[in-house]
């Protein structure tokens, strides 16, 4: 692959995939439709410019979510100062989902007794608002899913005042088995296929939403996401509120930076600040995913939120990194040890530097200007919010263990 000039070269298999999958959309008619569509949503304003921000009921709420939450988390949204920021979306995970009427339209259960109202609220707080499917029949805590149904459910979304749709693969995984008998290029386009169905079904109800595809990265989806209409798209298997996990999937991110950009983002998954992370490993955990171009959707509970999540959530300077426009995802620059340096270009021609420090014991890292190419810079350290001036050449900051340091370079002469 050449990164620089973003072209990714298919392997022989990855074309004949991409052949089976143009074969089966040309047999389901869907080719002229997606290409008129495409052209009409790209004269609208582009959905997702910078990765998407807000907040998802899943990591702290699990399946005890209910509508009272989802008001209380919109209000918390306003009165700490996390929408003003950025995060605007309140999204609604799993288990919301009831059983279909006698017409088949998906009704809500008896947690969300009015879906409508509910947007209604969420949308009077200057927010916007999410929910979640599968392409599959059940979702993965066993709902009932959009399968059969895709078209219906758009337009109960829509209708709904719906903003945002993560659409997780689940069930469907057995339709892909059963239809390919267990031919893995097969069963890969039929999951391409799901996708693709359901992002037109979005378009047809000409609402714009958010579609976030949460398929756990199976059949490097960063490389098809955005033919099938994906805003985002789930990288690896679900985070957890541990430093090991979120390390495990934040940088086994390293090498997808090609597939970032505005429009379309690589998710690592939804953010475990506040849910029990130390504040060194939330600080790693904001840093590495603002160096990622990562959707930030915070995961935590907003009533219950110490003063040290909240000033981590809403660091603006922090936020800028991830949302900077240019969108250009960072990548691993060396990795020593449990040492590692990231850098990531931005917009005005500055470099966001990460010194992360993945060891148990806290450590004096060192970094030298000249390992991103350029003689001379200054810094700001973003966390503590101090200009550093003309950086040494061997830079040296104490960093604890599992704790990062995130710094903005400028060019000096
Ligand atoms: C999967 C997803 C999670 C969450 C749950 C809900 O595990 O990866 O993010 O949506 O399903 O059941």
């Amino acid at each position: 692959m050449d990164s620089a000039t973003r072209v990714v070269e298919m392997s022989s298999m990855e074309k004949k995939m991409k052949m089976i999958y143009r074969m089966f959309l040309v047999a389901s008619g869907l080719v002229l439709a997606t290409s008129t569509l495409a052209l009409a949503q790209s004269s609208k304003s582009m959905l997702a410019a910078t990765p998407p921000m807000g907040w998802n009921s899943w990591n702290h709420f699990r399946g005890e979510v209910t509508e009272a939450d989802i008001r209380a988390t919109a209000d918390y949204m306003v009165s700490s100062g996390l929408r003003d920021v950025g995060y605007v979306y309140v999204n609604i995970d799993d288990t919301w989902e009831g059983t279909r009427d006698a017409a088949g339209n998906i009704q809500s259960n008896k947690k969300f007794p009015d879906m409508k109202a509910l947007a209604d609220y969420v949308h009077s707080k200057g927010l916007k608002i999410g929910i979640y499917s599968s392409p599959g029949p059940k979702t993965c805590a066993g709902f009932e899913g959009s399968y059969g149904h895709e078209e219906q459910d758009a337009k109960t979304y829509a209708t709904w005042g719906i903003d945002y749709l993560k659409y997780d693969l689940c069930s469907f995984r057995h339709i892909m088995d059963e239809k390919s008998g267990g031919d893995r290029i097969k069963s890969d386009a039929i999951m391409r296929e799901a996708y693709q169905k359901m992002h037109l079904a979005i378009l047809a109800t000409g609402r714009p939403m958010i579609y976030s595809l949460c398929q756990y990265g199976i059949g490097s989806v960063w490389e098809w996401g955005p033919e099938v209409g994906a805003n985002l798209w789930r990288t690896t298997d679900d985070i957890s509120a541990s430093y090991i996990r979120m390390a495990l999937i934040g940088f086994s991110q390293a090498g997808l930076s090609p597939y970032a950009a505005p429009g379309h983002w690589n998710d690592p998954d939804m953010l475990e600040i506040g849910n029990g992370l130390s504040l060194d490993a939330s600080q790693t955990h904001m840093t590495l995913w603002a160096m990622l171009a990562a959707p930030l959707l915070a995961g935590n509970d907003l009533s219950k939120m110490t003063p040290e999540t909240l000033s981590i959530l809403t660091n603006k300077e922090v936020i800028a990194i991830d949302q900077d426009t240019l969108g250009r995802q960072g990548e691993r620059l060396t990795a020593v040890g449990p040492y590692e340096t990231w850098v990531r270009d931005l917009s005005n021609g500055d470099k966001a530097v990460a010194l992360f420090n993945r060891g148990e014991s806290s450590v004096l890292f060192k970094f030298s200007t000249q390992s991103i190419g350029w003689k001379k810079a200054t810094a700001r350290n973003l966390w503590t919010h101090q200009e550093l001036g003309i950086l040494p050449d061997n830079y040296e900051v104490v960093i604890p263990r599992q704790g990062a340091v995130l710094l903005r370079l400028t060019q000096a002469k």
